[in-house]
């Protein structure tokens, strides 16, 4: 059994598994290749690699097409997706959803995929959970940003040069980011509001020493998951109204709203914006799915009337060694949990709850339900 994680994008700080992680791997038995140069961006030699038990691989492709899993951060292109070795199986976030292209691809290529994405937020596959691990980081990682671009300081400073007075920050989605953003500003002294959809949240803000802020949207629901439904056209303009006055009072609006699977709801509205103080900050850490902010564009730090609007799409690479490093764990607990040690082989029990959750082709079929839905 061979596993193989080949370098990401340019783009990406961040590495699919540190050496310490092949170590584990190469305790159960399996032989682990990765493409020489996967830890340039966090200044890991090969040879730091090499020491923990993995095989350096200068031929991608040819490594593609030998393993029998492919374990990468991000989705592939499509034209690797053929190159794979046949009934083998690729772990990746995947966006499966929006990337139905690629979702065929391997199905018609005879390619178990399991997308990160789709794990099951259940007790037993916490410890598999990369949407959380790296959207924890992400929170944090979008606090730091936000105060680097304000030009003003978090905590309340009594100086005998004068007084200075705490920033006020408003999270939106309280979630896992949005829960990490407000334990982050709380600790760098901010003063703290949140808002979610979800009532059930309110306990949590207010434990974290931040206040809820309340407004009337009439019913809302969430999913088994806990994820939250998405609003109807009249519940947003309500939450728009409700916002309006507390986003025009923060200097840094941080929102992390999602709707799985759905595209993030659009919440804070130019009108809103030019509503706020010049040097304000607003976040928008849900650009990657339509984004809640109107005006926010991927990888760029736009200024509107003076407030700057950050669009960073990957906050996690921002801390890309604490964020490779819980992937690799996310990576390693569920090659884990299934591999047989006896015939040193993945169980691929499609009857598993975490399995049927989040393994999106097998057998030359599409077989995740949720996905087949939408296609
Ligand atoms: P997410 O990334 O899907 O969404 C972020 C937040 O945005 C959510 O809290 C959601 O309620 C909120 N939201 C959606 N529309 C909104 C709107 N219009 N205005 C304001 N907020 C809005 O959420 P994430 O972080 O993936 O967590 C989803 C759920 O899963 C949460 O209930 C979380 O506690 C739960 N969870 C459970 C785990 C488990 O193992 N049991 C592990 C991780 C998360």
């Amino acid at each position: 059994m061979q596993i193989f994680f080949p370098k990401e994008e340019e783009s990406e700080n961040r590495v699919s598994v540190l050496p310490e992680t092949v170590k584990r791997l190469v305790e159960l038995g399996i032989k682990v290749e990765v493409e020489a140069g996967i830890g340039k961006t966090l200044y890991l030699s090969d040879d730091s690699y090499k020491e923990t038990g993995a095989l350096i691989s200068n031929k991608r492709d040819s490594s593609l097409s030998s393993s029998d899993i492919t374990c990468r951060i991000n989705k592939p292109k499509k034209e690797e997706i053929s190159i794979l070795k046949k009934n083998s199986i690729h772990i990746s976030f995947l966006d499966p959803f929006n990337e139905i292209e690629l979702v065929n691809e391997f199905a018609s290529s005879h390619i178990s995929c399991i997308s990160m994405e789709l794990i099951p937020r259940i007790s037993r596959a916490q410890k598999m959970d990369a949407l959380s691990s790296q959207a924890n980081l992400g929170g944090y990682a979008a606090v730091i940003e936000a105060s680097r671009c304000l030009n003003k300081s978090f905590p309340m400073m009594m100086t005998a040069a004068g007084t200075i007075s705490p920033s006020k920050v408003l999270v939106i989605g309280v979630g896992v980011a949005g829960l990490q953003a407000i334990a982050t500003a709380k600790r760098l002294g901010a003063r703290v509001e949140a808002f979610d959809t979800r009532p059930a949240v309110e306990e949590q803000v207010k434990s974290l020493g931040a206040k809820f802020v309340q407004i009337d949207i009439g019913d809302t629901e969430e999913t088994e998951q806990g994820y939250a439904k998405e609003l109807s056209e009249e519940q947003i303009k309500l939450q728009q109204e409700g916002m309006k006055k507390v986003c025009s009072q923060s200097n840094v609006v941080i929102s992390t709203a999602q709707v799985f699977g759905k595209p993030a709801p659009r919440i804070i509205t130019k009108d809103m914006i030019e509503a706020m103080k010049p040097g304000s900050v607003v976040i928008d850490m849900a650009v990657n799915s339509g984004g809640n902010i109107e005006g926010s564009v991927p990888n760029e730090y736009i200024i509107h009337n003076g407030v700057t609007i950050v669009g960073l799409a990957n906050f996690p690479g921002e801390v890309a060694r604490d964020a490779s490093l819980v992937y690799g764990n996310n990576l390693f607990n569920l090659l884990d949990e299934y591999w047989d040690s006896e015939k040193k082989e993945f169980n691929f029990d499609l009857t598993d709850e975490i399995l049927s959750g989040c393994v999106v082709t097998h057998g030359g079929e599409i077989v995740n339900p949720m996905v087949k839905e939408r296609i």
